[in-house]
Parts: structure tokens; C-alpha cells; sequence
């Protein structure tokens, strides 16, 4: 009895360190990333849009000042990834993706006609 619950505690310990290296993999591949191509988080991204300019998103002016933590998008809006998703503008409307902030409340609203310039560019 008492070694059985032996061998169940080293599996779950097994378990955790498991997840503990992937999570210590997935930061210094960031940091290399960051490292080798000079940029801050995910760097400049551009999104082709149908029918409209592309969509240019900084991750330096995202991540600038305090309380914007990488973790303001990763993984609860966005994956560290890009094209994990299809965006489009129905879903950015109803405060999904970009429009999670930019709503009008958190920064300018995505609905708002002066908006789209700036993130369509
Ligand atoms: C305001 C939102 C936001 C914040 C904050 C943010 N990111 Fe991102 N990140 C994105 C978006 C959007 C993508 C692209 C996702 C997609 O296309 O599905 C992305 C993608 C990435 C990618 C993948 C880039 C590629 O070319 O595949 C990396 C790496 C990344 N982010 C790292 C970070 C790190 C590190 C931080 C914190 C320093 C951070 N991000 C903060 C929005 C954000
Ligand atoms: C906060 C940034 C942002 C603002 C502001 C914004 N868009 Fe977009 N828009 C996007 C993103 C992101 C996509 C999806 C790109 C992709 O396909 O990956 C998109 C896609 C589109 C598309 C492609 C088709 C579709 O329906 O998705 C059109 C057209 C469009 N936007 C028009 C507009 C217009 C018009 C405005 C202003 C009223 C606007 N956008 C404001 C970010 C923005
Ligand atoms: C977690 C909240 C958040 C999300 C998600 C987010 N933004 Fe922003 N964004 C901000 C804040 C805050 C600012 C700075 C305040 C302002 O300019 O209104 C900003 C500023 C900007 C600016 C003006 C600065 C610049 O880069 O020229 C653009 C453009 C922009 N965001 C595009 C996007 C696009 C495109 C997406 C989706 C791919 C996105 N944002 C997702 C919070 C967010």
C-alpha cells in the first residue's frame, strides 16, 4: 500500500516537471527569439486584409510602459503565434481579438470611422 503511494507521487511529480520544462523551453525560446532578431515580444506583425489595407500591429507599443504584461494577450486573446486565428472585422466588432481594448473603453474603438486608419495602414 504504502509503495504504491509512492509510485503515484513520483508520477505526479513526473507530471509536473514535465510541464515546468516545456514552460522554461517555451521562455527562452522567447528570449531567444527576442534575442536574435532584436525585437520586443513577437516583433512587427502585418495581417493581409480582404477588401482593406493590411493591418500593422507593434508589439513594442503594446508591451511599452507598465501594467502591459505579455500576458494582456497571451494566451487568453491571442497564441504566440501568428495566423492562429481567423480575424475578421464581425468578430473584432463584438470585442473579440483586437477589439478585446479597442473598444473605445481600454483605447479607440474599432467601430469608430477614424479608427481604421489606424490600424490599417
Ligand atoms: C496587445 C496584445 C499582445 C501583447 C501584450 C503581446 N502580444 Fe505577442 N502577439 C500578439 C498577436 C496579435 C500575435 C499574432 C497572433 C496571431 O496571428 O494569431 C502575437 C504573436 C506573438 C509571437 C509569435 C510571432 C510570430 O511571428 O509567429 C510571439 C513570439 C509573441 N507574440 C511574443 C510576445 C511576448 C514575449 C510578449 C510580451 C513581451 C507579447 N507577445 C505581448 C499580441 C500581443
Ligand atoms: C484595432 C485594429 C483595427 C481597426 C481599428 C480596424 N480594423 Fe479592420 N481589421 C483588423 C484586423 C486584425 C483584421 C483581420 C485581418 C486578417 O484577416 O487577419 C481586419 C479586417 C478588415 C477587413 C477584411 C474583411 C473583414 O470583414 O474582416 C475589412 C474590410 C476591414 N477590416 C475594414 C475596417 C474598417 C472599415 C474599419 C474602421 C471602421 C476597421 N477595419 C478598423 C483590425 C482593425
Ligand atoms: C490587451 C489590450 C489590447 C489588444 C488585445 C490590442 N491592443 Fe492595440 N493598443 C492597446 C492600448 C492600450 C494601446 C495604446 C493606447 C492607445 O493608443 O489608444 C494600443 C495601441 C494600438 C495602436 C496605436 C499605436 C500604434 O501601433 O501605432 C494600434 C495601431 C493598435 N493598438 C493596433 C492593434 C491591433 C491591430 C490589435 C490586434 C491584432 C490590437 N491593437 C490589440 C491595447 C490593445
Amino acid at each position: 500500500m504504502g509503495r504504491q503511494q509512492g509510485s503515484v507521487r513520483i508520477k505526479e511529480e513526473d507530471v509536473i516537471m514535465k510541464k515546468a520544462c516545456s514552460l522554461l523551453l517555451a521562455v527562452s525560446l522567447v528570449a531567444c527569439w527576442s534575442a536574435a532578431f532584436g525585437a520586443v515580444g513577437g516583433g512587427d506583425l502585418t495581417f493581409k486584409a480582404k477588401d482593406a489595407k493590411a493591418v500593422f500591429f507593434s508589439h513594442a507599443k503594446h508591451v511599452e510602459g507598465e501594467n502591459k504584461k505579455c500576458t494582456a494577450c497571451h494566451y487568453s486573446v491571442f497564441q504566440m503565434q501568428k495566423d492562429s486565428y481567423k480575424m475578421d472585422m464581425g468578430k473584432i466588432n463584438k470585442g473579440m481579438f483586437c477589439g478585446t481594448c479597442h473598444n473605445g473603453a481600454r483605447s479607440f474603438d474599432v467601430k469608430d470611422k477614424a479608427s481604421c486608419v489606424k490600424c490599417h495602414k
